[in-house]
């Protein structure tokens, strides 16, 4: 059966901006993320510039990546930036401990990773080492890349053909401190992070945006920690002091941790034991808003979501350390979810980075050595959301709405929808999630004249659809041919399983 939903968008009651950054990226050394993903050297067959292929590039493109996060996770905290610069054939290498225990050459280092930003037009989110590194290594990795005139890490990254000094807005300061980052407890971070930061030094007109390595999860405790860190209660010292944003971490993982299950052999209970995870991420998110709030109530410092998305076993075959997954129509509307999920937090989430961008995880990019490239369905929901970028988020209710469905006791919104204003255009983002039912949705449009309308979809027949190099258009947009202007709004049926975007000309 059908079901029908009344949806009231206030075209005319703008809410905060949703920043362009909530649709950043992650790029670690792991698996075949940067090594045959980004970066294929310059001796390559497959067409590329200084080594990083041009192909994946392109397709990036597509999608206005706004930060790219590098070099880890996990990998930050072991990675020595010094091993990464200089002619290639001298830089020494490394086992990556943590991801497969394979050898790092480190042929992938600073100036290829702000070269790859420049050609995907990101801004650079470099995470630095805590956890096994030195306060005077990560000041000079900052001296290095931002200063300007004559100093020693200018000079030295001079004598690396690089004359001016690049601008780096994000910084990291380590990365899961709880965990892989160090073991640490929350108030020996707390007090390394701010040491850290006082040596990371605005060098000239560069202001670096600090960010503490945050939670895991719910892990409110850690968060609360850090926020005391940087406060002064009942003094008028601004919080935004040694870190200006805090980060956590949620991964969409519905079954044990040893078992997560396949990213495409799955049933329809494990469908909604995977979207009832992935919703849950707004009580996370609200829990970590209401600590920050009790400390910053004017909400100066960031909340960052530096590392989401969906988390299965490896495809068979493949190297367990190097966590590569398909990506199945499944992923993309637990992508539209948290979407719609992160523009309702706006106001106080002000990035997220999906993890991650190539090869790894909940990927926008599948590739192979042999020049194969498989855009995902994730990838779509990505191209398709742009519109929302440095928008205007404006309040949607749901007014009428199906029963929702309850599983192990837990129950989950069958329709999730959201939207923005930007230079007389608005954006509706709307999921079906129900795999079996369509929804016909009203969508009550009030505050304003639609000019003109148009939509797009983003479906298969079944949520197990994903995209190979055989059958590469498997799951990818078509125009959303059910729309009919009623008074007052639209009217939209939505398939089941589905994902679709509405543009409204005002
Ligand atoms: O994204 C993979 C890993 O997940 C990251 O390295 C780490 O931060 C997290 O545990």
């Amino acid at each position: 059966p059908t079901s029908a939903a009344r949806i009231v968008i206030d075209l005319d009651v703008p809410g905060p901006t949703i920043s362009r950054h909530l649709y950043g990226h992650f790029a670690e050394h792991l698996g075949r993320c940067i090594y045959e993903g980004f970066y294929v050297g310059e001796s390559s067959e497959l067409p590329n510039e200084a080594g990083i292929r041009l192909d994946v590039v392109e397709a990036l493109r597509a999608l206005d990546i706004p930060n790219l996060r590098w070099p880890g996770g996990c990998f930050a905290d072991e990675y020595h930036w010094m091993d990464g610069i200089g002619p290639k054939s001298e830089r020494p290498g490394m086992i990556n401990t943590h991801w497969g225990n394979v050898e790092e050459n480190n042929h992938f280092g600073t100036h290829e990773f702000m070269a790859l930003c420049e050609l995907l037009g990101a801004e650079p989110y470099v995470n630095g080492n805590i956890g096994s590194g030195t306060v005077k290594e990560m000041s000079d990795w900052v001296e290095y890349l931002t200063r300007d005139g004559d100093s020693p890490m200018g000079r030295l990254r001079k004598a690396n053909g690089r004359d001016e000094p690049w601008k780096i807005p994000f910084w990291g300061l380590g990365n899961e401190a709880w965990g892989c980052g160090g073991n640490l407890r929350a108030d020996a971070y707390a007090d390394l992070a701010r040491q850290f930061s006082t040596f990371c030094r605005d060098h000239g007109d560069n202001k670096l945006y600090k960010i503490a390595a945050g939670a895991a999860d719910d892990d409110l405790a850690w968060t609360e920690t850090l926020m005391k860190a940087i406060s002064c209660l009942g003094c008028k010292r601004d919080p935004k002091g040694f870190f200006q944003g805090i980060s956590f971490h949620y991964y969409t993982v519905p079954g044990p941790w040893e078992h997560k299950g396949s990213a495409t052999e799955f049933d329809i209970d494990d469908y909604y034991r995977t979207m009832i995870k992935a919703a849950d991420i707004d009580r996370v998110i609200a829990g970590h808003s209401a600590v920050m709030d009790a400390y910053d109530p004017q909400r100066k410092v960031g909340l960052v979501l530096d590392e989401w998305g969906t988390w299965w076993d490896v495809e068979p075959g493949t190297n367990p350390g190097f966590l590569y997954q398909q990506n199945a129509l499944r992923d993309a509307l637990v992508a539209g979810l948290h979407f719609d999920i992160f523009h309702r937090h706006a106001e106080r989430l002000v990035m997220a980075n999906i993890a991650q961008t190539v090869n790894v995880l909940q990927a926008m990019l599948l590739t192979d050595s042999s020049g194969g490239l498989v855009l995902t369905p994730t990838y779509h929901v990505f191209e398709m959301n742009k519109g929302h970028h440095d928008a205007t988020s404006v309040p949607v209710h749901l007014v009428d709405r199906p029963a929702p469905y309850t599983i192990d006791g837990q129950s989950l919104e069958l329709l999730s929808a959201s939207a923005s204003m930007k230079d007389n255009r608005a954006l509706i983002s709307l999921t079906n999630l129900d795999p079996s039912s369509p929804a016909d949705i009203t969508l009550d449009l009030r505050g304003a004249t639609i000019n003109s309308h148009s939509g797009r979809l983003l479906t298969a027949p079944k949520p197990q659809a994903h995209n190979t190099s055989t059958d590469p258009s498997a799951v990818t947009p078509v125009p959303l041919t059910t729309i009919t202007p009623v008074a007052g709004g639209l009217q939209v049926t939505l398939p089941p399983h589905s994902f679709a975007t509405v543009a409204l000309d005002l």
